[in-house]
């Protein structure tokens, strides 16, 4: 029996630092949606945890403790084992969520692997909330793979009837720390977002909406990996790009189009001109049927 789970990628679409806890984790108040890019999870039936990674992006990529992925899979396992095989398609330290909606998968195929009905998120985080929250803040987010906005330092989750919006996601493949970009903020008491929010009823109305509201990460992102601009450079550029802004701690960037066509015809053109540039084009939106487990009995 192996089951097959989908990781999407996650993009912030505005990401407002509002405030530091004691313990030196941020406040966040965020607008996330999910793009149907992602990496792919296998579980199958195994003595003990492991881990392979294969895929374009294995490079570098833990198999170890050191993966979330394990550390996910090994909260939900007890005794059982599992072999986990992840085909790696997202860039890692990216800001796209990478090992984040991998350790989610590993959630959502280990509870599938384990039985069929404890394989539900929601019910996940009810019953694991502190436990997930404690293998990464953008782990919580990954599991539901909807939109969503997001508070506290990442467990307060609230969903948003967003609309799909055309998306390309680029990545200049140059790594960045989460905890250096935080580290950089010069001001950490930003404003939240609107509360409520604007109406978004279509892509061109969520562009016009989110170009009230910032990633506050962009500018010590930028100090810290100076290609961002660059990359932010080259989406605006692009016909059609209503907006363009950088996801999580960076270094990935995405551009927000109303078409499509658009959308995929500036993917080719910073392919052609960056041929060594990650990049992905899709609608983002609700992946959270693409991410539930597959079960294969064959
Ligand atoms: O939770 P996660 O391991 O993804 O966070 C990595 C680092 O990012 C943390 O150690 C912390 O420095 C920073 N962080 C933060 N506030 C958040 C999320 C992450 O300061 N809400």
């Amino acid at each position: 029996m192996a089951t097959r789970v989908f990781a999407p990628a996650k993009v912030n679409l505005a990401l407002h630092v509002t405030g530091r806890r004691d313990d030196g984790y941020h406040m966040l108040d965020s607008l996330v949606s999910f793009a149907p890019v992602g990496d792919w999870l296998i579980v199958t039936e195994a003595e003990g945890l492991s881990l392979t990674v294969e895929g374009p992006e294995a490079a570098g990529v833990p198999t170890d403790a050191g993966n979330l992925a394990v550390r996910a899979a090994a909260l939900l396992a007890g005794a059982r084992g599992a072999a986990l095989r992840l085909d790696k398609r997202l860039p890692a330290a990216s800001g796209i969520g990478g090992g984040s909606a991998d350790a989610a998968a590993a959630l959502r195929g280990m509870a599938a692997h384990l039985g069929p009905c404890a394989g539900q998120p929601e019910r996940l985080l009810e019953e694991r909330g502190e436990a997930i929250l404690a293998l990464g803040a953008d782990v919580p987010m990954c599991l539901l793979s909807k939109p969503l906005r997001v508070g506290g330092i990442g467990e307060a989750l609230s969903p948003v009837a967003l609309p799909d919006v055309p998306a390309v996601l680029v990545n200049p493949r140059l790594p960045v720390s989460t905890p250096a970009v935080f580290k950089a903020l010069s001001a950490r008491d930003n404003p939240p977002m609107p509360d409520p929010l604007p109406q978004m009823q279509d892509a061109a109305a969520l562009i016009a909406a989110l170009r009230g509201m910032r990633n506050d990460l962009e500018a010590p992102a930028r100090a810290v990996q100076p290609v961002i601009g660059a990359v932010l450079d080259a989406l605006q550029g692009q016909p059609g790009c209503g907006l363009a802004r950088m996801s999580g701690s960076g270094a990935t960037c995405f551009g927000l189009f109303t078409e499509p066509t658009e959308a995929q015809a500036a993917a080719r053109a910073l392919q052609a001109a960056h041929p060594d540039w990650w990049i992905a084009s899709g609608l983002l939106g609700d992946q959270s049927e693409l991410a539930m487990p597959r079960v294969d009995e064959g």
